[in-house]
């Protein structure tokens, strides 16, 4: 009798153990499902909340709070990242290297980017360093262009230096790129063959 019952208890184990075994790799499998799916629902409540967050925070002027995110070592404002490089190339190779890396020269359309790029330029390069941003009149001399061929609307220009000047000095061909000065903080038009660092620029990403 003891024997009989002992087998039965050897299979029942038995079997609960095989159980056991055939469900585990099944079951973490099912919990990450579950976990993703909590996570994806997290996430959109979080953008949703942030936008909100956003829009009320400007109305009572508390502090901003970013619902994108940059790559590393870029600056982010507003919905945009820049990034100063520390390499100096020539205006057509800067263009290049920013295409190289999913952005472009920087577009500076609105006082605030301008401020902030200018603002990072300092801290990073000192007084005296100037930096590619992405216009040109190489074109047609005196029509500045955004390198998206977006017209130049607002401009920040030394005005107290008459920049832009087309200054010879450079070459016969003038002056037909762009840079921000840190020291004045506003733009000279430079020949475009003179090495500068470039300030790149990219849409901030979701966080994803
Ligand atoms: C913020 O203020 C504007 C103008 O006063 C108003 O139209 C808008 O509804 C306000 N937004 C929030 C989220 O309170
Ligand atoms: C052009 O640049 C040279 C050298 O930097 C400078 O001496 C000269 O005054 C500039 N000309 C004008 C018109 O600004
Ligand atoms: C830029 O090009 C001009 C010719 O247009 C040349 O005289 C000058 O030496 C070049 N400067 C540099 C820094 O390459």
């Amino acid at each position: 009798m003891m024997m009989k019952g002992h087998a039965i208890l050897f299979v029942l184990v038995g079997l609960l153990v095989s159980e056991a075994y055939s469900q585990a790799p099944d079951k973490p499998e099912k919990e990450m499902a579950s976990l993703k799916l909590e996570l994806e629902l997290l996430k959109n409540s979080y953008r949703q909340l942030c936008q909100k967050y956003t829009d009320v925070a400007a109305n009572c002027s508390a502090p901003a709070f970013k619902c994108t995110e940059c790559p590393d070592k870029w600056l982010h404002v507003g919905e945009q990242c820049f990034f100063m490089s520390p390499d100096r190339q020539d205006f057509a190779t800067s263009k290049q290297k920013c295409q190289e890396i999913g952005g472009h020269l920087a577009i500076l359309t609105n006082a605030e980017d301008h401020d902030a790029v200018e603002k990072e330029g300092r801290r990073i390069g000192g007084l005296y360093t100037n930096y590619w941003i992405g216009l040109t009149d190489i074109e047609t001399e005196g029509i500045w262009k955004w390198v998206d061929d977006s017209p130049l609307l607002r401009s920040f220009w030394n005005l107290e230096k008459h920049e832009p000047d087309n200054n010879v000095s450079g070459g016969e061909e003038g002056e037909d790129c762009a840079v921000v000065d840190s020291y004045s903080q506003s733009w000279y038009d430079v020949p475009c063959n003179f090495s500068y660092p470039r300030i790149c620029q990219k849409d901030a990403s979701a966080i994803p």
